[in-house]
């Protein structure tokens, strides 16, 4: 089989990478030369999504539009794909490999995309993967950070809510340690913190952070506030959802006490963690974020395809 660049996780990238990824992003968020690039015309994609997705599948779709490509694919491979009549992971990957030059894969599994890598033909792009990792929402989430702050190095990150379940938090810690003077500080609620796994890579890299119940902690010292929804769907029991719900919702009081030069993120949708009255303030930077995964997954798709 052909080797392939493929995004499998956060660590893969080093520096370096993800630098010369911003400025690929950069350059793709020229109007200009869209559908203008011979490279692109008669690839195919396939977006293979296995859970539910808005921002991850139509942003990828529209990449490889504007990149002057074309797309297959199915929103609900659980039920629309033959899966449902037993086919396994491997096998849906080998035969989708046969008909596109790209897969992009969103499943209920951790490892489902590593497993469909070993088998499949084409690049593979992680577009979550269970309760793992979500590696293209980490890279949009830094260089939004990179586009609001002007920096990513030095930078206080407050990470709020779901750690456990929350697959974009275990990606963006893994990437940040890249950069230099990074400080984390995760807040949740006691049955929802950030996975051992996570703080022991963390470690490993020499990255600081701390771990806190108290939002308050988070408002006056970080420059980023990444508020994550609570994942109710991957809990055990409703009990313990109740446990970790509705404690730290961002409003107009919240605002009022954050430091004037922080910026919010959140990779959504958000479900009543950030009160509408927040998006108006120009510290809102969710929706900004949310475009500059267009930008982002067009570089990607580049890379994946020119290697
Ligand atoms: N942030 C994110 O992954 O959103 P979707 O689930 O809508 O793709």
């Amino acid at each position: 089989m052909t080797a392939h660049y493929h995004i499998l996780g956060a660590k893969q990238f080093n520096r370096t990478e993800l630098e010369e990824l911003f400025d690929s992003a950069a350059r793709m968020e020229d109007r200009e030369t869209w559908n203008t690039d011979p490279r692109f015309a008669g690839k195919i994609m396939t977006t293979l999504f296995f859970e539910s997705s808005t921002r991850t599948r139509l942003s990828f779709e529209s990449a490889m539009s504007r990149l002057g490509g074309k797309v297959i694919g199915t929103e609900n491979a659980a039920q629309f794909s033959s899966t449902i009549k037993g086919e396994t992971l491997e096998d849906t990957i080998r035969i989708v490999s046969g008909y596109s030059d790209i897969i992009v894969l969103r499943h209920t599994d951790i490892g489902a995309a590593e497993r469909a890598a070993k088998v499949a033909d084409v690049p593979i792009i992680n577009a979550g993967d269970g309760a793992g990792e979500h590696p293209t929402q980490a890279l949009l989430d830094l260089y939004s950070i990179r586009k609001e702050c002007g920096r990513i190095d030095g930078l206080t990150i407050a990470m709020i809510g779901d750690l456990t379940y929350g697959r974009t938090v275990h990606s963006l810690s893994y990437m940040l340690a890249n950069f230099q003077n990074i400080k984390l500080l995760f807040v949740s609620p006691e049955n929802v913190g950030i996975p051992s796994y996570v703080k022991h890579y963390l470690e490993e890299q020499g990255v600081a952070y701390s771990e806190t119940e108290n939002f308050e902690d988070a408002l006056q010292s970080a420059e980023v506030l990444y508020q994550t929804r609570i994942q109710k769907e991957r809990f055990p029991s409703i009990e313990e959802y109740r446990k970790a719900e509705g404690r730290y919702i961002i409003n107009r009081d919240i605002l009022s006490r954050m430091r004037k030069d922080s910026i919010i993120l959140h990779p959504l949708p958000r479900a009543g963690e950030i009160a509408p009255e927040v998006d108006e303030d120009p510290r809102a930077a969710y929706f900004r974020q949310a475009q500059n995964g267009l930008y982002i997954r067009m570089a990607l798709v580049e890379k994946c395809l020119t290697f």
